[in-house]
């Protein structure tokens, strides 16, 4: 059994508490938010106890395991205090705002070894995931190409855009993730195009809403993400791997199967699902599925600290390519 302290109660924070009291081995001990009613609400739906303070949680040493999903920016402040306590930890996406802070995280916690998994949830996704193993098992050839789709139903208000380190950091991090998971093997070259097509306002705040990335592997396997803010038909996540067998692609999921056919139409499907908590349901469980019973058995946990902190870099020198208009080298 699995005791965890959930930091962190709003949108993402929520789905985990119920997730993590759903499995038979681990147990919601603790939940903190600075917001006192959502930790409230929480420990109201879960039966948890709302801790007074972050230390406080840490200070129990019944608790093995902590959950961080509060606001990005403080999620570095949170990893040292758990990783110095001791505790394992499950820390949402992005670990910070810019590679610098996330290596000067590194240095502090350099000692503890506790096992530190970041929530690039998609790896989870069983479609993305066969993507992934087609790409690898050699079942398509020699892979050569990959084209990630990575729309969002719908701007997030701009209060939380401005916090959000901008769309390289908050959103394409998980497309130059998976990027990485699908290769198996490093990007060396990337070049990123941006532009406020959604809503113009996204300029006052020094962000693009619509975007495409261009990138060359270390073997020079090429790869394309395109990704906006808003998708008029719902949530467009796709992964389409390339090679000289073949080709596989992760299509987009509806809630059924159905297909409807009237006088004016034929083979019209229900609509995309709305957003991630929907449509990475088994994703966000089988993430946690895999730390719990990772951590139980002392096994490595996936995706690492080092997988955070190198989508992390791709994040930052898109936006460099963006701010410069020139190509980025990166050299691992
Ligand atoms: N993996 C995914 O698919 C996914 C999806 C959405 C969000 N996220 C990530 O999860 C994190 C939270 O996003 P969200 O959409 O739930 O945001 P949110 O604003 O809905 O919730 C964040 C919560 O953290 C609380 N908080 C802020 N600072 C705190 C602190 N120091 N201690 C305790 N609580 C604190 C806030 O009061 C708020 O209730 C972000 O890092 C975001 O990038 C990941």
């Amino acid at each position: 059994m699995l005791n965890f302290a959930l930091f962190g109660a709003g949108r993402i924070g929520k789905m985990h508490a119920q997730n993590i009291q759903a499995f038979a081995q681990s147990n919601l001990k603790y939940v903190f938010d600075v917001y006192a009613p959502a930790a409230e609400a929480v420990a109201k739906a879960t039966g948890a106890k709302v801790a007074e303070s972050v230390e406080m949680a840490l200070a129990d040493p019944d608790v093995d395991a902590v959950l961080i999903a509060t606001s990005t920016d403080t999620h570095v402040e949170l990893i040292i205090k758990a990783a110095k306590a001791g505790k394992a930890i499950l820390c949402e996406k992005p670990i910070d705002l810019d590679t610098a802070t996330v290596n000067a995280c590194l240095e502090q916690i350099k000692d503890c070894h506790v096992p530190i998994q970041i929530g690039f949830n998609r790896r989870y996704d069983p479609s993305h995931a066969a993507v992934v193993k087609a790409a690898q098992d050699g079942s398509i050839g020699k892979l050569e190409q990959i084209i990630i789709t990575s729309r969002d139903p719908g701007m997030a208000p701009v209060e939380y855009l401005k916090s959000s380190g901008g769309i390289f950091r908050d959103m394409i991090i998980h497309d130059f993730d998976m990027a990485r998971f699908v290769l198996g093997e490093e990007i060396v070259e990337l070049q990123a195009f941006g532009s406020a097509m959604v809503d113009e306002k996204i300029t006052e705040i020094g962000d693009v809403d619509s975007v495409m990335v261009i990138m060359k592997s270390q073997s020079g396997r090429l790869i394309h993400i395109n990704g906006s803010r808003r998708a008029i038909y719902g949530y467009d996540q796709r992964v389409e791997a390339f090679g000289s067998e073949g080709m596989v692609i992760s299509n987009n999921q509806t809630p059924t199967s159905v297909t409807r056919y009237t006088k004016d139409t034929t083979q019209v499907k229900d609509p995309l699902y709305n957003f991630f908590i929907d449509r990475y349901v088994d994703a966000y469980n089988l993430q946690l599925t895999s730390f719990i019973e990772n951590v139980l058995a002392k096994k490595p946990v996936s995706p690492s600290f080092e997988d955070g902190r190198r989508a992390q870099m791709l994040a930052d020198a898109a936006q460099k390519s963006l701010e410069t208009g020139q190509k980025v080298t990166l050299s691992w």
